[in-house]
């Protein structure tokens, strides 16, 4: 996916070049991006490139090149003859690339997805023919897990529902028809359901985070981090997401101004409780943290699918005070 989005950027960055010296005489754009964040990114690069490899590396030093090229030719403009070559290099790379990437990254994938979508479909056809054949407890429950592995949420409802008609203390159907109940946004009956199947079997861990999620959801922090605790307690999977969401959770109720407790309400959940990186790049040892200015700018204004995050004066300097001690 990323691989595919990269080539198409690079692909529209080529075609642009190629035909930029078709329009005439260069004009200034209407907002050139200032000569700073140009400097800025590339140091940023520089950095990166060193851990990556293979065809990233190669697209994260065709970027490179890119800046450097914008930084060139960021100089006042001043009219240029018109050279073939680097427009014919630049497009020779790009096409290069995209055959690359094409070859070793699409083809496979959606290929495989298909296949065994259809051979899961199958079996949970069979499951389910089985079930409501039968009507017994035992099938019911084998497609209703299945149905929710495969993420088939209204036959795995289906399935517990039938499961509860036939055995309603039937503790795991209780619980993963509170989690469905959650899912279709019915809170209060979810939070009675889960309640009941955590009180009934204490060690299912699931139940525990999606408890949770509904008491963190109906405003009510204290429980939802006493839930997410005892999912942590009886080996939930999710150790690290859950421990990002107490902390979240924490900070939130605390609502103080300290520099920590504004990232992890405001900036966890995305970069990472210590700054490690998730859905946002790494920002522990992130060249751009050493120009606060760079950062405010980010933050306020937010960058590419980074949303603007208001936050008033004093947060924004307690906040670029605990960046510093990443
Ligand atoms: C909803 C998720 C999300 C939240 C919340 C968020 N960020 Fe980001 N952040 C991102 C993404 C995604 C990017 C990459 C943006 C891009 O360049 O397209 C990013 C980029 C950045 C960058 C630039 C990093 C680089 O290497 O160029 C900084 C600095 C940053 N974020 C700081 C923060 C701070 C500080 C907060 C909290 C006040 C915050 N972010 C909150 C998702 C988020």
């Amino acid at each position: 996916m990323m691989a595919t989005l990269i080539f198409l950027v690079l692909f529209f960055l080529g075609f642009y070049l190629a035909l930029r010296p078709l329009r005439g005489p260069r004009e200034p754009f209407p907002e050139p991006p200032r000569r700073e964040e140009l400097l800025k990114e590339l140091e940023v690069l520089k950095e990166e490139v060193k851990s990556l490899e293979g065809e990233e590396k190669k697209l994260a030093m065709a970027r490179m090149v890119e800046l450097e090229r914008a930084l060139d030719g960021w100089r006042p403009p001043e009219p240029r003859p018109f050279n073939p070559w680097p427009v014919a290099l630049a497009l020779g790379v790009v096409v290069l690339l995209g055959v690359g990437l094409w070859r070793y990254t699409l083809p496979r994938l959606p290929g495989e997805t298909t296949v065994t979508a259809r051979a899961e479909a199958r079996e949970l056809k069979a499951l389910q023919d089985k079930a409501k054949r039968t009507g017994e407890v035992a099938d019911l429950l084998a497609w209703g897990r299945r149905a929710y592995e495969l993420q088939a949420f209204d036959q795995a409802a289906e399935a517990y529902l039938a499961v509860l008609k036939k055995d309603p203390t039937n503790i795991e159907a209780v619980r993963r028809v509170g989690i469905l109940l959650f899912m279709g946004g019915r809170l209060e009956e979810a939070q009675m359901f889960l309640e009941i199947a955590q009180h009934a079997d204490p060690k299912a861990a699931e139940g525990w985070l999606f408890l949770g999620n509904i008491y963190f959801q109906r405003g009510q922090a204290k429980e939802a981090i006493a839930a997410w605790e005892k999912y942590l307690e009886v080996g939930g999977e999710a150790r690290e997401r859950v421990e990002g969401l107490i902390a979240m959770a924490r900070a939130q109720a605390q609502g103080g101004t300290d520099g920590k407790t504004v990232y992890q309400a405001r900036c966890a959940a995305c970069h990472g409780l210590t700054g490690e990186g998730g859905v946002g790049p790494r920002l522990q040892g992130n060249p751009v943290l050493k120009s606060p200015e760079a950062v405010r700018e980010i933050v306020l204004r937010g960058r590419g699918t980074m949303p603007a995050i208001p936050l008033s004066e004093e947060e924004l300097k307690v906040l670029l005070e605990f960046l510093g001690t990443l």
